[in-house]
């Protein structure tokens, strides 16, 4: 510990550990920050995933609920966020070098905040780091206290001096949270937090604690009130979404809330992620049955080889996935599928490596993720010689993604000269005077037409296909 500042430090090592009862509490504002932000701005940069988010417009919202303003850069922000990433080493590396980036506005105005939140925050590693390195940052949150954000801040107004409180076990569920939502048409809803997979290689248990689920009536209160707010697309999110309820012991499913929300009739329901092991019949019938539910499944397959799945702790065999993606083609003939696939894993042989080019051969995902496997500390795979030269990495990565270019375009080729439905998100990035949205199957599609309104669903007819979009004119 660093004698300078006064803290414990996080630690993986308890955060493995799979202890106790969830509390479900209200949040809760202390009185004395209700106008801390009066007359101050923030800024928040987000990393990682859906998870990473949803809670930065959870911080957003609390912000915004005690008087804050949003700003629109780091620029000119009396309080500065990063929401970390420690999933690759990549991800962590950009956040230490927006931190340094960040020392320059400090110099020029020592009262604004720097805080780093977010799952870098619940690694030892980081904060050893940031406090011997970055005087910089005044304040260090972890994910399981971003409730905590404005008596966090107030200490800081009041003591000026660096804090840093990152719980590694606690896992409470806040319900009532105030939320900020980025955008108007479209909403990230939490079903569940934290995970209890492990993966050998994942640090995601660690930084995000015990698998823990809303209470089903939480969440269709949610997507209630958004569906009269207007909104047009939930999407459900959980870092295995089909493990929904288990830890509830309520006798309710996965497949049971997506009956649910289905039923409450908001016009696009999606979910991310469901994990090969925890496929029941029930949330199949459920896919199936509910036109409301897009087709579109997102099924990581991480490897074609089961010797690596084994070491990966992945729980299935690659026969086991196949069988199971065969019975998820045949019941859900329209669905668009997408994959991530992990390569270089220790011990990832030429052979073990094919096998997984035969499984995307078999599969031909509509598109995938794909990584070079980064060993993360604390992990059981980083015990593991990092055996696999990263030439041969880059190399497998390179061939891997052709082909997985190749059945991306081949897969959008059927939506030539159709007609989609597309959810309107704005104007399209890469071409000023065209729109863009997504499709029921999850696919961007850039696009002109007249008087196009954002949050609205509109037809349009595909002029192109290219591997990764669908070009195309609006029809009505
Ligand atoms: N819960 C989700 C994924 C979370 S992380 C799921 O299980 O699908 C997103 C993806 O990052 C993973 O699917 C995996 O492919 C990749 N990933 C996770 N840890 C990694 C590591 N140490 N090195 C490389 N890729 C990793
Ligand atoms: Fe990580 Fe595996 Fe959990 Fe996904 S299921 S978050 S890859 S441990
Ligand atoms: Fe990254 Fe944490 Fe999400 S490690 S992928 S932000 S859960």
């Amino acid at each position: 510990m660093n004698n300078k500042d006064s803290f414990d430090l996080p630690s993986l090592n308890e955060a493995r550990k799979r202890i106790g009862d969830i509390p479900y509490v209200d949040f809760n504002l202390d009185d004395d920050c209700r106008n801390l932000g009066k007359g101050k701005t923030y800024f928040i940069k987000t990393h990682g995933c859906q998870a990473n988010q949803r809670d930065s417009e959870t911080m957003a919202g609390i912000l915004d609920s005690i008087g804050f303003r949003a700003n629109d850069s780091e620029k000119g922000a009396d309080v500065i966020i990063i929401n970390t990433c420690a999933v690759r080493q990549g991800a962590e590396d950009k956040v230490y070098g927006e931190i340094g980036a960040l020392k320059r506005l400090k110099r020029e105005n020592p009262d604004i905040i720097i805080a780093i939140a977010g799952c870098m925050a619940q690694e030892e590693k980081t904060i050893r780091e940031i406090s011997a390195k970055y005087p910089q940052v005044d304040l260090v949150f972890g994910t399981h206290n971003i409730t905590n954000l404005p008596k966090l801040l107030n200490n800081i107004y009041h003591e000026r001096k660096r804090l840093i409180e990152v719980f590694s076990n606690m896992g409470e569920i806040v319900e009532n949270v105030p939320v900020t939502r980025f955008a108007k048409h479209k909403a990230w809803v939490n079903i569940m937090y934290g995970c209890d997979k492990f993966c050998t290689y994942c640090i995601v248990p660690y930084t995000r604690g015990k698998e823990r689920s809303r209470l089903m009536e939480d969440v269709l209160a949610e997507i209630k009130v958004l569906k009269e707010e207007g909104y047009k697309e939930v999407c459900l999110l959980g870092q295995n979404v089909n493990a929904y309820g288990n830890d509830l012991k309520l006798g309710y499913s996965f497949g049971d809330l997506l009956e649910e929300a289905a039923r409450i009739g908001i016009e696009r329901i999606r979910f991310v992620t469901s994990h090969p092991w925890n496929f029941d019949d029930r949330m199949i019938e459920a896919m199936r049955d509910n036109p409301n539910i897009m087709p579109y499944l997102h099924l990581p397959l991480q490897s074609g080889n089961t010797e690596i799945l084994r070491r990966m702790n992945r729980r299935y065999s690659a026969e086991e996935y196949l069988e199971l993606f065969k019975k998820l083609k045949e019941t859900l003939p329209h669905y668009a599928f997408t994959t991530d696939i992990i390569v270089g894993f220790p011990n990832e042989s030429d052979e073990a490596f094919e096998d997984t080019l035969k499984m995307v051969d078999y599969c031909q995902y509509d598109n995938a993720y794909t990584f070079i496997y980064s060993p993360r500390e604390g992990t059981p795979a980083a015990k593991m010689e990092d055996n696999v030269p990263m030439a041969v990495k880059e190399e497998r990565l390179q061939r891997l993604n052709e082909k997985i270019t190749f059945y991306a375009n081949k897969a959008n080729q059927k939506f030539k000269d159709q007609i989609v439905e597309v959810l309107v998100d704005g104007i399209s990035k890469r071409n000023g005077q065209a729109y863009s949205g997504y499709t029921p199957e999850n696919k961007l599609v850039n696009f002109t037409g007249n008087d196009v309104k954002v949050g609205e669903i509109v037809k349009v007819r595909i002029t192109e296909a290219k591997s990764f979009s669908l070009d195309g004119v609006m029809v009505e």
